[in-house]
C-alpha cells in the first residue's frame, strides 16, 4: 500500500489529481487507514511492530503528499504567470470615434457668424402650434399661401398642431416674449411633404433671422446677408435679390447665390446639374417684416420696423462643400460625417 501510494503521488500531474490521490491513499477509507484500524485486532505481541510500520508508512505518505503539493503549487503559479501575462504592447479593440454631423457644424458656424455681430440665438419647438406657424405670420386659415407649404399635420386635427414648415414661428415666439431691439438667429429642423431627391428632403434645415428695431430698412437686410454670404462662402461671392412674396414680409425677396458649379458662365451652361443653366441657386427668402405681423405679436408697428430671413442650411452646406446630393446628409452613415472632421 505504501509503494502504491508513493507511486500515485509522484504520478499526480496537477493539484486536482493530487487531491484524488490524497483521498484514495490517505483518506479514511485508504488501505493504510484500514490497516491502522486493524492493528487493534492483532495479538498484543504483534501490535507494537505493526503499529510502527503502519505509522511510518502513513508518515511517509503524508510527507510525500505535502512535498508534491508544494511542488505542484509552485508549478501552477509559474504557469499562471506565463499564461496570464498581458502584452501591453498589443493593439486594443478601439471603439470608433463618433463624429459631428456636417449640418450641425454648418448650423453652428452660421450661428457663430451672427453671434459675432452681436445677435442672440433663439429656439422653438419642431412640433408647433398652427397659430404660430401660420396665423401669427399673416397666413390666416383661408390664405392661399397656406397650400404653398406642404404641411405635415398631427392628429387629432382639432388640436391644430403641425410639424413646423419653416423656422418663422420662432419670429412670433421671439416678439411675443422679448422687447425690441431684437436681433436673433434661429437654426433648426423644418418639415414639408416634399419628395426625397438630390435637392429636397421632407426634413431639412433653415436658419431664421429677425431684427426689430427703430428705423430698420431693406438696406440693412441686404447689407447683413451680403456680409454673411461673404463670410460663409468667401470674398467675391455674388448674391441676387429677386422680388418675391411672403405674407409675413413686405416687400419680400428671394436670395440667390451664384451657382458654385458653373459659376453662371456665359453663355449659360444648360447641362449644369446644380442650377440647370440658371446660373443661380435659391438660398432662401427674406423681406421687411409685415406690420401686421408686428401687431399680431404685440410690437408697436408705428415705432418699430424690422427685417427677417429664412435660409436653407443644407443648401448652404452643399454650396460650401460641393456636395452633389442632399441624400447623403440624412442616411445616418457615420463614414460620411467623419470625412468632414470637427470643423468646417
Ligand atoms: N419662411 C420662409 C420659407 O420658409 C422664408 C422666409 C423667412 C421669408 C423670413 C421671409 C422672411 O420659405
Amino acid at each position: 500500500a505504501r509503494e502504491a501510494a508513493l507511486a500515485a503521488i509522484a504520478g499526480a500531474a496537477d493539484l486536482d489529481q493530487l487531491k484524488q490521490v490524497r483521498l484514495a491513499h490517505a483518506g479514511d477509507r485508504s488501505p493504510l487507514a484500514l490497516a491502522n484500524r486493524e492493528i487493534g485486532a492483532l495479538p498484543p505481541a504483534a501490535r507494537k511492530e505493526a503499529g510502527q510500520r503502519v505509522g511510518r508508512a502513513r508518515g511517509e505518505v503524508n510527507q510525500a503528499l505535502a512535498a508534491r503539493q508544494a511542488e505542484l503549487e509552485v508549478e501552477h503559479e509559474e504557469r499562471m504567470l506565463v499564461e496570464e501575462t498581458v502584452d501591453v504592447t498589443l493593439p486594443t479593440d478601439r471603439l470608433p470615434q463618433g463624429s459631428r454631423h456636417p449640418i450641425t457644424l454648418m448650423s453652428e458656424h452660421i450661428a457663430d457668424l451672427f453671434v459675432g455681430l452681436g445677435w442672440e440665438v433663439a429656439e422653438g419647438p419642431v412640433v408647433e402650434a398652427e397659430w404660430l406657424n401660420f396665423d401669427a405670420l399673416n397666413l390666416g386659415p383661408d390664405h392661399p399661401a397656406r397650400t404653398m407649404q406642404d404641411t405635415f399635420w398631427t392628429e387629432p386635427a382639432e388640436n391644430h398642431v403641425v410639424l413646423r414648415t419653416h423656422t418663422s414661428p420662432v419670429q412670433a415666439r421671439t416678439m411675443l416674449t422679448r422687447e425690441p431691439p431684437i436681433y436673433v438667429i434661429c437654426p433648426g429642423r423644418v418639415f414639408r411633404t416634399d419628395e426625397y431627391d438630390a435637392t429636397h428632403s421632407p426634413m431639412f434645415h433653415q436658419v431664421e433671422g429677425l431684427v426689430v428695431d427703430r428705423g430698420i430698412t431693406m438696406a440693412h437686410l441686404k447689407g447683413t446677408l451680403d456680409h454673411v454670404a461673404e463670410q460663409l462662402f468667401g470674398e467675391g461671392i455674388s448674391t441676387r435679390f429677386r422680388p418675391s412674396y411672403f405674407p409675413f414680409t413686405e416687400p419680400s425677396a428671394e436670395v440667390d447665390l451664384r451657382c458654385f458649379v458653373c459659376r453662371g458662365a456665359e453663355p449659360a451652361v444648360a447641362s449644369c446639374r446644380t442650377c440647370r443653366g440658371e446660373g443661380w441657386i435659391e438660398w432662401g427668402g427674406c423681406g421687411v417684416v409685415n406690420p401686421r405681423v408686428l401687431t399680431a405679436c404685440g410690437v408697436d408697428s408705428d415705432t418699430y420696423t424690422g427685417f427677417a430671413f429664412g435660409m436653407g442650411i443644407d443648401r448652404a452646406f452643399m454650396f460650401h462643400s460641393g456636395a452633389a446630393s442632399m441624400r447623403d446628409f440624412f442616411e445616418g452613415d457615420v463614414r460620411y460625417s467623419s470625412a468632414f472632421g470637427t470643423e468646417l
